[in-house]
C-alpha cells in the first residue's frame, strides 16, 4: 500500500493522532495499520539520546561531542561541516534515531545571544553553505534532519513570546537566506518552527513563513515540526502548515477534533498534513534497512579533533610567539583550569553527553617533553566559579620565572546556554585583571580562549602577544589546541562573526532585547559585517580574519565574462600561494560590491568561499561561479528578488577587511526602474 492507500484505511481520530507526538520524543505508531513511529533526538553537534532506566530515571546516552556550530563555522570548510553530518548520522543511526533535531541556522544578530554557539555566523551565505553540507552528511546516512529555528529566535531572552519585527526585505536577505540555501540545496527531511513571533503571528501559526514562502516557493516537501511547546493555537498551526506538535500534549488532539466536528478543519486538510508527514515517517522508516548499525568511535574522535583543528583561530601574534619554539622557549607557565578542564560545549538541549574529553595539558606535557618545564597553575580553586580567583600569588610566580606564559580563559560555565542570553561579551572581570597581572610579569603571555561566540578583548589584548581563540571544539578540541600552540597543525580557523570592540558598537545594542513584546530588527541589512564595514567602524578583528603560520599570496584575478545579463554564470577565477614554509589552509573569500545602486545596499557581502591546502611554495587556481543571486537584492515593490543594471565589484581577500584582488563586472538587468 502507498501513503495514500494507508491513508484512506485510517479513521480520523487516527489521522488526527498523528499529527501530535507520542511523547517527548516519538511519533505515534498505528501498528494494526502498518504506520511505524520514529524517534527523534537532539543535536546538534553530537548526539543527544534522552532515554529512560529501569528505575524511571532518565539519563543520555554517551555520544561523541564535536565541535559546536560556531566552532565549525570557523573552519569554512563545508567537506568537513558534511562529515560531521555523516558521523553523526551513524551515530544515530547505531542509536536508533531517525531524526536529529538540527542543524541550528539562525543569523548571530548580537553576540548576546545565549545560543551563537549553536549558530553558525552572522551571514547568510556561510550559514547556508554550511547547514546544507551538515544536512548532506546527515541524510547520506539514511537520518532525517531538523532544520531549525524557523525563523528569526535570534535571541533566548524572552524567545517564547517575543515578536520580531522584521523588515521584509531583510528578513528574506538576512533571516531567511541560510534556511533558503540549505532547504534548496540539501532538501532537509524536516524544518523546526521557531518559538518567537515573526511580525506579530507566532512562527507554529505562520502560513506565510510556514506555507507560502517554505513550501510553495522554496519547495520544501517534507514535515514542519514544531519547538518544544511553542504551538499555542493546534488548528492555526495546522492550518499554517505545521505538521507534527512535539511533544505529546492532550489539549491538542481535543483542539483538533472540536475544529474537525465543527467544520473549521477540512477532511482535505488533515489529509494532506497526514500525508507531508507520512511521506517522511515512511521513507525514513524504510531506511532502516538500510542503515549501518555500527560506527568507529575512535574515528569520529579523531574526526571531532580535525574539526577542531581547523576551528582553532589565531586572532593574534604578535612578533609570531606562536608556534612555540623549542630552541628558545625551557619553560613554560601554563595558568587556567581550563587547561585541565575545557568547556567544550554550551548548555541546553543541545549539550551532549562527551564520551570522553581530551585536554589541552596533558597534551602539551607531552609535547613540552623533557625539553621544556611546565608549570601549572590553576588560578581558581573554586572552579567551575570563574570569578573566585584565589591563587593569583603562585600563578604571577610563575609567569615571572617562565619563558613564556599560557593563560586558557573562557566564558564561565553556564554563560553560553539556551534559555537565556549572555549579559555581557567581556571574560569576567576577575579573569581579565589576572591576564592583565600575568601580562605584567611576562613579556611572551598567549591568552587562549574557551568561547561560543564573540568576546570583546579591549581591555587586555595589547598588554598580550598572542590569542588563540579555541572556540567550544567539543571533546577532541584540547588536544587540538596544544597541538596549534607547539605548530603539529597550523591554524585555519577564521571568525564566522565580527570581534565588536565593544558590546555598545554593535549594531542591535539600542534595540536589543526589545520591550518585553517585541524586538525591533531596526539595523536592518545590516547586521555584523555589512554593519561595521558599511558605516567604517573600528573593529576588534574583522568578519573572517584568522592568522596562519604561513602567508598566502593572492594573484591573477580574471573574471569572465566582464560584461554579462543577468542570466549569465560569471566564472571568477585566481591563484593563490603559500608563501611561507609550513603546509597551511587557507580560506578564500569573496565578496560582491553593488558600486551603481540606487537602493541602499552593504558596502560588501559574501558570495562565495573556498578553503584550500597548501605546501609551502605550492600554488593552486581558485575557481568561483556566480549566478544571479550574487547581485541580487530583495525588491519589495516587485516581491522578487532584482538586479539593477550597473557595474559590480568583486573582492576577494582574507577577510572582510583584507581584500587581496579586485575587479569589476558588468551586468545587464532584464528590468530597470526609468
Ligand atoms: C529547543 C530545540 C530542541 C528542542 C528539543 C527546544 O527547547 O529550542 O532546539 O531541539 O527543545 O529538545
Amino acid at each position: 500500500m502507498n501513503v495514500k492507500e494507508i491513508i484512506s484505511t485510517l479513521s480520523i481520530d487516527e489521522k488526527l493522532s498523528l499529527l501530535i507526538g507520542k511523547d517527548t520524543w516519538n511519533t505515534v505508531g498505528i501498528e494494526e495499520k502498518g504506520v511505524p513511529s520514529i524517534c527523534v533526538s537532539d543535536g546538534p553537534h553530537g548526539l543527544r539520546k534522552v532515554c529512560t532506566d529501569e528505575n524511571g530515571q532518565t539519563f543520555t546516552k554517551e555520544a561523541v561531542c564535536f565541535p559546536t556550530a560556531s566552532a565549525v563555522s570557523a573552519t569554512w570548510n563545508t567537506e568537513l561541516a558534511k562529515k560531521v553530518g555523516q558521523a553523526i548520522g551513524e551515530e544515530c543511526a547505531a542509536n536508533d534515531v531517525d531524526i536529529i533535531l538540527g542543524p541550528g541556522t539562525n543569523i548571530k544578530r548580537t553576540p548576546l545571544c545565549g545560543r551563537n554557539f549553536e549558530y553558525f555566523s552572522e551571514d547568510p551565505v556561510l550559514a547556508g553553505e554550511l547547514s546544507a553540507a551538515y544536512i548532506e552528511g546527515v541524510q547520506s546516512t539514511g537520518i532525517g534532519t531538523s532544520l531549525k529555528h524557523f525563523a528569526t529566535n535570534n535571541q533566548e531572552y524572552d524567545r517564547l513570546h517575543v515578536s520580531t519585527e522584521v523588515d521584509i526585505r531583510t528578513l528574506r536577505e538576512i533571516y531567511l537566506k541560510p534556511f533558503e540555501i540549505a532547504v534548496k540545496k540539501a532538501k532537509p527531511t524536516t524544518v523546526m518552527c521557531a518559538y518567537n513571533r515573526l511580525n506579530g503571528i507566532y512562527c507554529s501559526e505562520n502560513k506565510f513563513l510556514l506555507n507560502d514562502i517554505l513550501r510553495e516557493e522554496w519547495g520544501f516537501d517534507g514535515f514542519v515540526v514544531s519547538d518544544w511547546g511553542s504551538v499555542h493555537d493546534r488548528v492555526k498551526s495546522l492550518k499554517a502548515s505545521l505538521e507534527l506538535q512535539m511533544p505529546y500534549d492532550e489539549k491538542a488532539f481535543d483542539a483538533l477534533k472540536r475544529a474537525y466536528e465543527n467544520g473549521a478543519i477540512t477532511d482535505e486538510e488533515i489529509d494532506s498534513a497526514v500525508e507531508r508527514l507520512l511521506n517522511i515517517v515512511f521513507r525514513l522508516y524504510n531506511n532502516r534497512n538500510h542503515r549501518v548499525k555500527e560506527y568507529n568511535l575512535d574515528a569520529h574522535h579523531q574526526l571531532a579533533k580535525e574539526v577542531a583543528l581547523e576551528a582553532v583561530t589565531l586572532l593574534k601574534n604578535e612578533g609570531n610567539i606562536l608556534p612555540i619554539k623549542k630552541e628558545a622557549v625551557k619553560s613554560i607557565a601554563v595558568i587556567g583550569r581550563f587547561a585541565k578542564e575545557p568547556i567544550i560545549q554550551g548548555g541546553g538541549s543541545a549539550h551532549v553527553n562527551a564520551v570522553k574529553t581530551d585536554n589541552a595539558f596533558d597534551r602539551i606535557m607531552e609535547l613540552a617533553g623533557s625539553d621544556i618545564e611546565i608549570k601549572y597553575n590553576d588560578l581558581c580553586t573554586s572552579w567551575p566559579n570563574t570569578s573566585g580567583i584565589n591563587n593569583i600569588g603562585e600563578a604571577l610566580n610563575f609567569a615571572n620565572h617562565s619563558d613564556m606564559a599560557i593563560v586558557f580563559v573562557g566564558s564561565p560555565i553556564n554563560d553560553e546556554s539556551e534559555g537565556y542570553d549572555r549579559t555581557s561579551i567581556t571574560l569576567p572581570s576577575q579573569i581579565e585583571d589576572a591576564i592583565l597581572k600575568i601580562a605584567a610579569k611576562n613579556p611572551n603571555t598567549v591568552v587562549v580562549i574557551q568561547a561560543g561566540s564573540a568576546i570583546d578583548m579591549s581591555s587586555w589584548i595589547d598588554k598580550v602577544k598572542g590569542v588563540v581563540f579555541a572556540w567550544f571544539t567539543g571533546q577532541a578540541g584540547g588536544s587540538a589546541v596544544a597541538e596549534i600552540l607547539f605548530g603539529l597543525s597550523n591554524p585555519s580557523g577564521k571568525i564566522a562573526e565580527t570581534f565588536p570592540l565593544n558590546i555598545e558598537d554593535t549594531p542591535s545594542y539600542v534595540t536589543y532585547p526589545g520591550n518585553g513584546y517585541a524586538s525591533w530588527y531596526a539595523e536592518g541589512l545590516m547586521v555584523g559585517y555589512r554593519y561595521y564595514d558599511t558605516y567604517r567602524k573600528e573593529v576588534l578583528f574583522p568578519f573572517g580574519h584568522g592568522l596562519s603560520y604561513t602567508t598566502f599570496e593572492y594573484k591573477d584575478l580574471s573574471i569572465a565574462p566582464d560584461t554579462a545579463s543577468e542570466e549569465d554564470e560569471i566564472t571568477v577565477k585566481l591563484k593563490i600561494k603559500n608563501t611561507g614554509n609550513m603546509q597551511g589552509k587557507e580560506t578564500v573569500q569573496l565578496y560582491v560590491r553593488d558600486t551603481d545602486c540606487k537602493v541602499l545596499r552593504p558596502d560588501k557581502e559574501l558570495k562565495a568561499f573556498c578553503k584550500v591546502d597548501l605546501k609551502p611554495g605550492e600554488e593552486k587556481e581558485v575557481e568561483f561561479k556566480l549566478d544571479k543571486s550574487a547581485f541580487s537584492y530583495f525588491n519589495t515593490s516587485l516581491n522578487d528578488w532584482h538586479v539593477e543594471s550597473g557595474k559590480f565589484e568583486i573582492l576577494v581577500g582574507a577577510s572582510s577587511r583584507d581584500i587581496r584582488l579586485k575587479g569589476n563586472v558588468y551586468i545587464q538587468s532584464n528590468f530597470d526602474y526609468s
